[in-house]
């Protein structure tokens, strides 16, 4: 059974300060809910700040990011050796990374194979513009991503992969996708595609979450969905009681330890 996971991408909010007071803001209820995930992604500044606070809880750490060479003449970069020790996961090719840093399925790829082996878990987002979505072009594009994004990973790595689905017209918009319009193209699409790569275990041992405005009123609507394992949240994880209700509704819908 896949456990369920949900984790708050707070992008470029919060200084290091601020990121200690919300994390003390939700750390306790957090810590509470069981079966499920949790992971906090904040900038990389505050990652050793909220490192130690959270100390020996069930809350995980994330990083937004994360440079494929472990050192070098790379201004501005960070490695997967300086994230190693320090969180557990690390988003990779997220869309804005895709669009405002010229980021391509290849630069995802060699992020994506160096988070592994670092023993980081790589959270890979993928999904499609509205321009393609409305072209028809979304399974197309995904697949591709898919397979561009996973070229050289074994299954065993695969099976422990968390793909992120953010049809990009959802994010920050307040216009979330359909639960069953996401669980089909996180079914056909994402699964399909791992299932073509490698075989059908692989494919649904993967984790998959849905990205795009997850709020409390609409959580229950995505992870009531087979395919969906659980939600990467931006704007709401900066509420310590919205991102704290997101999961604890997971959990519940997905039922403790499932
Ligand atoms: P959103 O952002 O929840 O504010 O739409 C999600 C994300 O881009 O990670």
């Amino acid at each position: 059974m896949r456990i369920p996971i949900i984790a708050g991408n707070w992008k470029m909010h919060k200084t290091v300060q601020e990121s200690v007071d919300l994390v003390r803001e939700m750390k306790r209820g957090l810590n509470e809910i069981q079966g499920i995930e949790k992971v906090i992604v904040p900038p990389f500044v505050s990652l050793g700040a909220v490192a130690e606070l959270l100390g020996p809880t069930s809350i995980k750490l994330g990083a937004q990011n994360m440079h494929w060479e472990e050192q070098g003449a790379y201004t501005g970069e960070v490695s997967p050796l300086m994230l190693q020790g320090l969180c557990q996961y690390v988003i990779i090719g997220h869309s804005e990374r895709r669009t405002y840093f010229g980021e391509t399925n290849e630069t995802v790829n060699r992020k994506v194979r160096a988070a592994f082996d670092h023993g980081l878990l790589p959270i890979m987002c993928v999904g499609e513009n509205l321009e393609q979505n409305e072209a028809g072009e979304t399974e197309a594009f995904v697949s591709q991503q898919m397979r561009e994004g996973l070229v050289g990973l074994t299954a065993e790595k695969v099976s422990k992969i968390v793909v992120a689905y953010e049809p990009i017209w959802a994010i920050g918009t307040g216009r979330a996708a359909t639960g069953v319009e996401a669980n089909r193209i996180i079914g056909l699409v994402i699964r399909g595609t791992i299932a073509e790569l490698h075989n059908e275990t692989t494919a649904q041992a993967a984790r998959v979450q849905y990205v795009g405005s997850v709020k409390p009123s609409n959580v229950v609507e995505f992870m009531s969905q087979p395919d969906i394992d659980g939600a990467l949240v931006g704007g709401a994880s900066l509420k310590a009681a919205d991102f704290t209700e997101i999961t604890r509704l997971a959990a519940e819908v997905k039922g403790t330890g499932r």
